[in-house]
């Protein structure tokens, strides 16, 4: 398996373009299914994670074609019909996320079999209120042998689907379900990512009416058919943040383009408190830092537009070098810290009770040999590799190709010390 080695001790210089985002793309791919046209994604990222919802995509029946267009990289996606509606344990278990094409085939279909995901390296993660939702909106749903089994022979129906707490995946996926419901959806508590603004407007351009997405009410207006269209994915607003960080960490100066800093406001303003420059324009933002110091902040993950839980690591990794005591709290998911004795490898000093870490800023760090459990926790050990003395080995880089396009090269074109070390498939751990 390949492995990132980065030489610490670089400033970086330059400018960083962002790639599309991942966790828009998935859902929007998964849009696909509801319509036998073509559905045309611009500004597509080329991930793993997008490549392998490609190939289960595949399976049940679509047409993926990827090419570079005059935007970048586009992926065409065209479900003439449905040819199987099952997604099976050995796809979904490898992403999660594969568990929303259950909404669009039975939309689509009337019946759909597809696994239950499982828990996951950061939490337990259940789809409670996946399902709720759709048997709200009248699906029969069944747990059988770990699958679901879900059947709306009807067609689904529309329905006020208010959900206990907030929910991305659960708010999209009962967005993707809904839009080809008969009569009105009305989702309270709904999530207010960007994610929903950019899923709303995909749908709407295929000839769904959604009104609210980006708000906590979303209404959906049920319609027969979803046409073909053309859609640009948002930016990446964590590979945003994530540069931002790695760009204060290691010192110099960044642009990072093609970008919007309103999506990390929170971030910024953490950033800013701790004493790094970040100036916002119109094509995205720049970070500065040079020589200054880093303060200690607090920072409470939360849900849009609260500070990012898939920030938490990267900004942990900066508060390491900062004077005084930091403390993160973690409100998302249970268990979002294990790149914690990751961190301390390096010499960290981190100490985690409960959903909350105290991290006393250290002097320097010291490169050694890591890996992690999870795609935010490994960039957080590259981000900590830029500023470390010596050489830092980040292994398991799969986790990385999951949700990072082209990270040795974006970084490594601002002057940072990292190359990837060809495995021979081999997992090494
Ligand atoms: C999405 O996960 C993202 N993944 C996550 O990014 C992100 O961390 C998370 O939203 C929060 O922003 C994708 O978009 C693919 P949730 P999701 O449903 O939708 C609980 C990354 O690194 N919950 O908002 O799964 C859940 O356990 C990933 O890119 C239920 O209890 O997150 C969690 O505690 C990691 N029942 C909380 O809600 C449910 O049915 C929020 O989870 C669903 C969720």
């Amino acid at each position: 398996m390949d492995r990132i080695a980065i030489t610490g001790g670089a400033r970086l210089q330059g400018e960083i373009p962002i790639s599309g985002a991942k966790n828009s793309a998935i859902k929007l791919m998964a849009a696909s299914l509801l319509t036998e046209e073509p559905l045309r994604l611009t500004n597509m990222p080329r991930l793993a994670d997008t490549r392998f919802l490609g190939k289960l995509l595949q399976r049940l029946g679509t047409e993926v074609t990827e090419s570079v267009g005059e935007d970048g990289p586009e992926t065409l996606l065209r479900t003439r019909e449905i040819v199987s509606a099952i997604a099976p344990y050995d796809l979904v278990r490898q992403m999660r996320a594969s568990f929303n094409v259950l909404g669009p085939l039975v939309a689509r279909t009337g019946q759909a079999k597809v696994s239950l995901p499982g828990g996951c390296s950061i939490g337990a993660r259940p789809v409670d209120l996946h399902l709720k939702a759709l048997e709200a909106l009248g699906a029969r749903i069944d747990l059988h042998e770990g699958y679901v089994y879900a059947q709306a022979p009807r067609g689904l129906q529309g329905a006020q689907i208010d959900f206990p707490i907030v929910s991305v995946g659960a708010t999209e996926h009962a967005m993707l379900a809904a839009v080809l419901a008969n009569g009105e959806t009305t989702i309270t508590n709904a999530a207010c990512e960007p994610e929903m603004v950019d899923l709303a407007d995909c749908l709407n351009a295929m000839g769904a009416k959604v009104g609210g997405a980006g708000t906590s009410t979303i209404r959906i207006q049920g319609v027969s058919r979803l046409h073909g269209a053309t859609h640009a994915v948002m930016p990446d607003r964590i590979e945003t943040g994530t540069y931002a960080v790695a760009a204060a960490m290691a010192g110099g100066e960044v642009r990072l383009t093609r970008t919007r800093s309103d999506f990390i406001q929170a971030l910024i303003d953490k950033m800013t408190e701790a004493g790094v420059e970040v100036t916002p324009h119109n094509d995205g933002l720049t970070v500065r830092r040079n020589g200054s110091l880093l303060k200690a902040v607090e920072i409470e993950t939360g849900v849009y537009p609260g500070f990012a839980t898939d920030l938490q690591a990267q900004f942990m990794a900066l508060m390491s070098l900062a004077e005084g005591e930091s403390v993160i709290k973690e409100t998302i998911f249970e268990n979002r810290f294990m790149h914690v004795p990751e961190l301390s490898r390096l010499g960290a000093q981190i100490t985690v009770q409960g959903g909350e870490a105290r991290v006393q800023g250290v002097p320097s760090l010291e490169g050694a040999q890591v890996m992690a459990t999870d795609l935010r926790a490994s960039v957080s050990l590259v981000i900590a590799g830029l500023a470390a003395r010596g050489e830092t080995m980040v292994n398991r880089v799969y986790h990385l190709d999951r949700g990072f396009e082209r990270l040795e090269e974006k970084l490594g074109a601002c002057g940072a010390q990292i190359r990837r070390i060809k495995g021979d498939g081999e997992d090494e751990d």
